[in-house]
């Protein structure tokens, strides 16, 4: 994979874990715009759902850690996580702290409360577990009431406390109300489920995204196991090389990121052998639309 130099020179846990023949290389990785400020962020990010929902005293911690470290170390910066992860909040909150690795993170959470006083709190929480005073991104989880959200988002951002606000979902039965949102507020990023084998954003989400200027972060780009399932004992098209694609999850991220709308897929990542695999789907070629299509037409044979 190729790399950054000045990403592999942050952080020097971060560092120790790479192997030797990593750190010469450059340049880094893909990364995409937030279309309303332009900063860019870099086109893989991490998603800690269920897997950093661990004892935050345990040694579960410790696979975590190397994870997030190396991670870093190979120039990710996008982490998504939520109060609604179990303790997944308060088990990054302690990694960032361990590794002194807040700054590098683009930090992404959510609100999921009903009514005001109960997002403020909620989100209170957030900066509590997180341990930091800056979040990143903070998106209405799931449509829950955006309504009393956002506009608690709204000040929140103009008082620099976060920088980015957004609305996530992951079912397709809410991608009206997904887009009469996108259409109604100013959003900065939106969330979305896409995968090569689940495509329905890209009918109106994914092009409305890209009309109203609107950054989209995906989650569940390998169905969780349902696309490893479904390619098991198969060997990768030898086509895949055209693109830059070595393995099965940088052949599911390359379709992903390949998407014109598509800002940074967040797969969930728990493991440090996956993170390179992964973070290498932002380098080199991506598929072209002819691509996509073969790629879209070879799934859907299986
Ligand atoms: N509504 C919402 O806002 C919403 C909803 C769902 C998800 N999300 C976000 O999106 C993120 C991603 O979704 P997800 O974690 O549910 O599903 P996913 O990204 O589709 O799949 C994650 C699973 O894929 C496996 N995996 C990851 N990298 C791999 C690799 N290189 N090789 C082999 N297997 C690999 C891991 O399985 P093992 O751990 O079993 O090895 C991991 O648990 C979440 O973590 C969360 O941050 C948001």
């Amino acid at each position: 994979m190729m790399l950054h130099r000045r990403a592999v020179l942050a952080g020097s846990l971060a560092t120790a874990l790479l192997p030797s023949r990593l750190l010469a290389e450059e340049p880094g990785l893909i990364r995409r715009p937030i279309p309303s400020t332009g900063e860019t962020v870099p086109a893989i990010g991490i998603g800690t759902s269920r897997r950093y929902d661990v004892a935050p005293d345990s040694d579960a911690m410790a696979p975590l850690r190397e994870t997030v470290a190396k991670f870093v170390g190979l120039g990710g910066t996008v982490i998504d996580t939520a109060p609604d992860y179990g303790r997944a909040e308060e088990v990054l909150g302690r990694i960032l702290a361990e590794t002194k690795l807040r700054d590098k993170i683009f930090l992404c959470s959510k609100v999921a409360a009903k009514g005001r006083e109960a997002g403020q709190a909620q989100i209170e929480q957030s900066f509590r577990r997180l341990g930091t005073d800056r979040i990143d991104l903070i998106a209405v989880h799931n449509l829950i009431d955006p309504e009393a959200q956002l506009p608690l988002l709204r000040e929140l951002r103009d008082k620099k406390r976060i920088r980015y606000i957004g609305a996530t979902t992951w079912a397709e039965k809410q991608y009206g109300d997904l887009e009469a949102l996108m259409r109604a507020e100013k959003l900065d990023v939106i969330q979305v489920n896409y995968a090569v084998d689940a495509r329905q954003a890209a009918e109106r989400i994914l092009p409305l995204a890209r009309d109203r200027g609107i950054a989209v972060m995906v989650n569940v780009p390998f169905g969780r196991e349902r696309l490893f399932t479904l390619v098991r004992g198969r060997e990768l098209p030898p086509w895949a090389a055209e693109f830059d694609c070595r393995s099965w999850p940088q052949f599911f991220l390359k379709y992903v990121l390949s998407h014109e709308a598509v800002t940074c897929p967040v797969p969930g990542t728990a493991q440090v052998r996956y993170v390179e695999d992964n973070l290498g789907a932002a380098s080199g070629r991506l598929p072209d639309a002819g691509q996509r299509r073969k790629m879209e037409e070879f799934i859907d044979g299986l």
